[in-house]
């Protein structure tokens, strides 16, 4: 039986009114958000490993220039979103915790090794081409901190795009190898891209109430085609032969029909079987403890500052 709390925060929904931190929300309304979004945060500060790992091999200044922005950008992001979960009433401590027990996801693409140059490239342009389907949706997000922190994620999301596709183009304009590069890296990127959209609306667990409460407002596969379609004519315009053999224009339904996605990989992966699982929780338990230092000095300065206001 709806209470009238429960109805008049639908009626806000409904109303595309936001929800923010002081207002009534239902505790699975709140419990959603808080495994979405510390998860988003998640995601966002392991993946600044497989870019980190160039840091040091960028082929010029100029590219390594862009690629520190790009990951001193994650960072933010992931400061962002953890704090956007914190108004919901979670410490940062528990979600660190949560991620670092292996017990809190972040997206499956991060798993995958990121071994030649291209991939900077690849991940550039398809996982953040992915995440910014993803998250110009989500600037539409019931719940008020989130929305307004995807605005600021994705101003800053599509550089980290163009860059990637830059370096695709500049690679496919090269040698024979650096064109065999390029393609060999859109072979290994492109189908992990496809599964950070989620399972098929019918296997997703969240997406009926996500979509409900406006969590959410398109599901996993319209936003996945939506990436499909824009992905083909980009793969198209730099000359790389497509990884869907299936890939096939629908003049009916206005898209591309594309081939299945290895569900059992994705399945493995978010299993904590992919290739970089446990090489990505040990680098963040290891930077967390190296980096414990920084956060008790800032403590115990901030203290030192209140004492002296308070004398
Ligand atoms: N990787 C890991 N876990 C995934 C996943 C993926 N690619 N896709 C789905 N899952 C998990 C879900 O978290 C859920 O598990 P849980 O109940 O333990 O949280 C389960 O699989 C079932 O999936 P659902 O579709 O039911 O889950 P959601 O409704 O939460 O949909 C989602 C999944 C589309 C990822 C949604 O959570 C979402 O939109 N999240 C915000 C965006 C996000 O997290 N993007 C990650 C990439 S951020 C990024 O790439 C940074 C960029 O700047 C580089």
């Amino acid at each position: 039986q709806t209470s009238l709390q429960e109805k008049q925060f639908m009626h806000k929904i409904k109303a595309e009114e936001k929800i923010e931190p002081k207002d009534w929300m239902p505790e699975k309304y709140r419990k959603n958000l808080i495994r979405q979004i510390s998860q988003h945060a998640h995601s966002e500060v392991i993946g600044m490993q497989p870019e980190g790992n160039f840091l040091t091999r960028a082929p010029s200044l100029r590219r390594k220039a862009i690629l520190l922005s790009k990951i001193q950008d994650e960072a933010g992001h992931g400061l962002y979103l953890y704090s956007a979960a914190e108004t919901l009433g979670i410490s940062r401590d528990e979600m660190i915790e949560a991620l670092q027990s292996g017990r809190a996801k972040y997206a499956s693409i991060f798993n995958y090794p990121a071994l030649t140059w291209a991939d900077m490239g690849a991940i550039g342009w398809l996982v953040d081409g992915a995440a910014i389907v993803n998250q110009v949706s989500l600037q539409r997000t019931s719940y008020g901190p989130y929305a307004r922190g995807m605005i600021r994620i994705c101003k800053e999301e599509s550089f980290h795009q163009r860059q990637g596709y830059d370096i695709m183009l500049t690679l496919v304009n090269g040698s024979p190898e650096q064109k065999a590069m390029a393609q060999d890296s859109l072979n290994r990127f492109y189908w992990p891209a496809l599964m950070m959209f989620g399972p098929h609306d019918s296997e997703s667990a969240h997406s009926a109430k996500s979509m409900e409460w406006k969590i959410k407002r398109e599901t996993n596969d319209d936003l996945r085609q939506k990436f499909i379609d824009q992905t083909a004519s980009q793969i198209e315009f730099l000359g790389l032969e497509h990884p869907d053999k299936e890939l096939k224009w629908n003049e009916e339904r206005g898209h591309y029909d594309s081939g299945e996605i290895d569900w059992d990989e994705f399945h493995n992966v978010i299993a904590g079987n992919g290739h970089c699982n446990r090489q990505r929780l040990e680098h963040h338990i290891k930077a967390h403890e190296e980096g414990a230092w920084v956060r008790e000095a800032l403590v115990a300065y901030n203290a030192k500052k209140q004492a002296k206001q308070t004398e």
